[in-house]
């Protein structure tokens, strides 16, 4: 005779088997949000992110676009992939110190000698311990990118020592570590989200901003402002964030594919950044900036003394060095 149960655990294995095909089956849509225009190092990571993800995992996802601040700044992009309303972002670090504070050593000014030094620290121990705190805070850092190294752009006057920046209204990031920096060498920081710096350039109510050349060239500053000086007060890292709820909901080979995915578009973004970096003093001459080529960087360096103090109670010595001494 037929047991009683057999029956109903026959349609439970039928639903079930059914349920994990479907599941199997279905695509994630992953819709990825950055500041910056589709002729950016943000837009070349996110086409190479979504080529990659189809060569990797055909047909398992369909990834949409949503470029130049069309889902909001920086910050509210990542507080929307912790409510799970967005699947991806590309960010600057700016406004990462606020959900993952630990991120915020990278910010510091005069950290990294040069783009391979920022590569191999980001890519090595310290970055990838960085990463792992983002999962406590509903994010999962895919990939360190990069944005280069950041330089003040205004509207006054040349700015050759930090004497020049007394009294200028710089915009910075939403982010402490910066907001230190520029007090510190005697500017007025005015902490503001990117959608609204171009209006704040054009109305005067800022007098500058700082940025790597990759946003100088993509967002067209030459065009708002006409000072520039090649400062690189500090490195710009960018990430690729996915938020947790849908990272989690992958099976392991489409995990997989999303993480090798990521990684390959952070190094695009990155060869993208050389490219631009090689060709765009040049390009902003021509557009009418003038230029202060050579900064004298020890008095930019002793100038912040009382900011390295501040970064050494917040970070830990020990860990600040660590990361300018990585080899
Ligand atoms: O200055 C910023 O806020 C960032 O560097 C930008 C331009 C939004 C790119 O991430």
């Amino acid at each position: 005779m037929r047991h009683p149960y057999s029956l109903a655990a026959t349609v439970f294995a039928v639903a079930a088997t059914f349920g994990s095909l479907s599941q199997a089956q279905a695509q994630t849509t992953i819709k990825i949000a950055y500041a910056l225009a589709p002729n950016s190092h943000y837009g070349v990571a996110a086409k190479s992110f979504d080529e990659n993800l189809q060569k990797l995992a055909p047909g398992r996802f369909k990834v949409e676009q949503f470029p130049s601040s069309a889902l909001g700044g920086e910050r509210e992009t990542i507080e929307s992939l912790q409510l799970g309303n967005l699947e991806m972002v590309v960010t600057s670090s700016g406004p990462v110190i606020n959900f993952v504070p630990e991120a915020g050593i990278m910010d510091i000014p005069f950290l990294f000698r040069d783009s391979a030094h920022a590569r191999a620290a980001l890519d090595g121990a310290p970055g990838q311990e960085i990463l792992s705190k983002f999962p406590a805070k509903g994010l999962v850092a895919l990939a360190w990118g990069e944005q280069g190294f950041r330089h003040l752009t205004n509207s006054k006057h040349a700015v050759n020592t930090p004497t020049d920046m007394k009294g200028l209204k710089v915009r910075t990031m939403e982010n402490p570590v910066h907001m230190t920096a520029f007090r510190t060498l005697g500017a007025s920081p005015t902490p503001m989200a990117w959608p609204e710096v171009i209006q704040g350039l054009q109305q005067g109510t800022i007098d500058g901003q700082e940025n790597p050349m990759s946003v100088i060239v993509s967002a067209k500053l030459s065009e708002v402002q006409k000072h520039l000086t090649l400062s690189r007060h500090v490195y710009s890292p960018a990430l690729l964030v996915m938020s947790k709820r849908t990272f989690d909901k992958l099976n392991d080979s489409d995990k997989k594919a999303v993480q090798d995915a990521a990684t390959q578009a952070a190094k695009d973004m990155r060869a993208w950044v050389d490219d631009v970096e090689a060709k765009a003093v040049a390009d902003v001459k021509a557009a009418g900036m003038q230029v202060v080529e050579k900064v004298d960087t020890a008095s930019f360096q002793a100038a912040l003394a009382p900011a390295f103090d501040d970064y050494a109670k917040r970070f830990g010595k020990d860990k600040i060095e660590a990361i300018r001494n990585f080899k």
